[in-house]
Formats: structure tokens, C-alpha cells, sequence
């Protein structure tokens, strides 16, 4: 199977912020973007894999900074690894200034997906290969990741989150 890069799964959505996506401050609603993130996360799984994909798990949101209403939203999403069937993806969040036109990191995201077949089994995906510094730190980091999802899931037992696990020795 043909190894890709991170950068050929990366997919970029921007959309505004409307008035029925916010909350009572006036700022997006939490689940509208986990919603935009999922459906980025999920088109780059499927660039990743060239299958149907699913979401296993959300790992980790941090909603670091408020989006608020009529705010430009830029979500972008890269396959940081690929295991056997299963994929992670990064998403970084940005918001723009309408002046200046600067982008500010807003929020971030990692999303755990599977390639499956026609019938919902688990299927193989390609390796992936990281290029750049940051590519290549989200790679190493990802395996420990997996391994406290499943721990966190009850899929595993701590004594098999052995690079988690040489985290706190
Ligand atoms: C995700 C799903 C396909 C996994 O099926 P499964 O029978 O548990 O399959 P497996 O145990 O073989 O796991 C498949 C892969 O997912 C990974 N995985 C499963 N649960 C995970 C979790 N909570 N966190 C991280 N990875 C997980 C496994 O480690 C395995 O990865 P690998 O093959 O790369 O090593 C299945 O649970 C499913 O279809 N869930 C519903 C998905 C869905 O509908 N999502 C939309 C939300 S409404």
C-alpha cells in the first residue's frame, strides 16, 4: 500500500459564524464546532484512506479561546497517524482578524477515526510519513495518545500503555 504524507489528507474549511450557531454570549456554540471539526477531521480520514471512515473518539478538544458571532472560521485538519485501520487527525482552529486579515490559533482537536468497508469491519489504511518538525512531533506523541483513549475506554489494560506508561517513570 502506497505510504502518504500528512499533507495530502490536509483539508481546510472556512465558514462564517451565524446567529443560529451561538450561545447566549454570543459566541459559537461548543458543539457547532465540534461538529465543523468532525466533518474536516473526517474528510481528511477519507483522503488519508480512500474509504468509508467513522468517528471511533474525540481525544481531546480545547475550547482555549470564545469564537464569536460574524467571525471567520478556518478549520483545518491533517492525519497525524495512521495505525493498522485506525487514524488520528489534528485539527487547528483559526479565527481572522477582519481587518488586518491575521490569523489567531483559536481552538484545537484531535479526533480518532476507522477506515471500515462496506459493512462497517475495520480495514487496513496506508502508512503515513511525517515531513515537517511539528508533523513529526504530533506522529510520536499520537502513540501515547491511542493508548490512553483505549485505557480511558477499558480497551486495554494499563500494563499495555507501555509508551504511556514510560511517560511518568
Ligand atoms: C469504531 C469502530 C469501527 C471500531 O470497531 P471495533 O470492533 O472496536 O474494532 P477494533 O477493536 O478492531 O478497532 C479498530 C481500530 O480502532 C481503534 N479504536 C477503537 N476504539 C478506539 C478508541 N476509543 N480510541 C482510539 N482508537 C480506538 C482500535 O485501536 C483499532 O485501531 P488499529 O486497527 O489501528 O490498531 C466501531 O466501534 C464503530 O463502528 N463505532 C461506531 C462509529 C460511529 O458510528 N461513529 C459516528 C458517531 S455517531
Amino acid at each position: 500500500m502506497q505510504i502518504k504524507t500528512p499533507e495530502q489528507s490536509k483539508t481546510i474549511l472556512t465558514d462564517m459564524v451565524l446567529p443560529g450557531e451561538t450561545n447566549p454570549l454570543n459566541n459559537l456554540f461548543g458543539g457547532e464546532l465540534l461538529a465543523r471539526m468532525d466533518r474536516a477531521a473526517s474528510i481528511a480520514a477519507r483522503r488519508h484512506s480512500r474509504r468509508i471512515v467513522v468517528t471511533a473518539s474525540v481525544n481531546h478538544v480545547a475550547f482555549n479561546k470564545a469564537v464569536p458571532l460574524g467571525s471567520v472560521v478556518t478549520v483545518e485538519a491533517k492525519v497525524s497517524r495512521a495505525f493498522k485501520t485506525s487514524m488520528e487527525v489534528f485539527i487547528d482552529v483559526w479565527i481572522e482578524d477582519r481587518e488586518s486579515g491575521e490569523r489567531t490559533k483559536a481552538n484545537e482537536g484531535i479526533y480518532t477515526f476507522v477506515a471500515v468497508s462496506e459493512t462497517g469491519s475495520p480495514i487496513a489504511v496506508p502508512e503515513i510519513l511525517p515531513e515537517t518538525d511539528l508533523e513529526k512531533e504530533r506522529f510520536v506523541a499520537a502513540l501515547r495518545r491511542k493508548q490512553l483513549s483505549l485505557l480511558l475506554s477499558g480497551k486495554i489494560k494499563p500494563s499495555e500503555a507501555v509508551e504511556l506508561k514510560a511517560l511518568f517513570e
